[in-house]
């Protein structure tokens, strides 16, 4: 668990792997966020069939509630293929924004990448999406080329942000409760 300072808010927070009965409510999300979502099959592939796929979600904690029924703030989709850590799709529900969730789970898909000998992270965003490259930039990636029109629903360029060296982003390191399958997330620095 983490425990997560945002503003005025303390958010306690669950990172733990998405399982298939969580789907529905990633597919609500994914449709909630994005102009050209994954349908409901790409984001099945990816949960369940697909090797390389890691997914997560974060997981408001709320000690009334059972975890199955834990309300979804976000989820991230990433690949580690060999040496490469690639982000394919991270998002957070509109309410719960700019409180460090979107972070704790890059952030955790960078440790798990480090623990599985990744060394280099590559992702796509929007030209425009600023929120994105916001977080990606703070994070330490940084702009290593441009697709001219690669996405639609608006069309519009992406921008391709690579880290490489992969290192664990700022002051990320092992805490006690993590509940990601290893290791650890470290409160304080989010
Ligand atoms: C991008 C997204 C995942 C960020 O999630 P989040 O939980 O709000 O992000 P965090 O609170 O962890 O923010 C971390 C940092 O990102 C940057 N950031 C996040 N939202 C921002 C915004 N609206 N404007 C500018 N910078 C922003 C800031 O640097 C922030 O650090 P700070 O709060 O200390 O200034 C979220 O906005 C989202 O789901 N957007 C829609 C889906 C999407 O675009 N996904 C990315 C596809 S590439």
């Amino acid at each position: 668990m983490i425990a997560l300072r945002g503003g005025r808010t303390m958010l306690d927070l669950h990172i733990l792997p998405a399982t298939p009965d969580m789907l529905s409510e990633i597919v609500l999300l994914e449709e909630a966020c994005f102009s050209a979502p994954w349908t409901r099959k790409m984001l099945e592939a990816e949960l369940t069939g697909n090797p390389f796929a890691h997914f997560l979600v974060a997981l408001r904690q709320d000690p009334s509630r059972k975890e199955a029924e834990s309300e979804i703030l976000g989820y991230h989709c990433f690949w580690i293929v060999f040496e490469e850590l690639r982000l394919m799709n991270v998002a957070v529900r509109g309410s719960m924004r700019r409180q460090g969730v979107g972070r704790a789970l890059v952030m955790e898909a960078c440790r798990l990448g480090v623990e599985q000998a990744a060394t280099r992270a590559i992702l796509e965003v929007r030209a425009s999406n600023e929120a994105a490259r916001s977080l990606y930039t703070q994070l330490g990636f940084v702009q290593v080329g441009k697709r001219p029109q690669y996405y639609t629903h608006p069309t519009e360029d992406a921008l391709l942000m690579e880290m490489n060296p992969l290192v664990l982003p700022g002051s990320w390191q092992p805490d006690r409760t993590c509940r990601t399958g290893g290791a650890p997330l470290l409160p304080d620095s989010l």
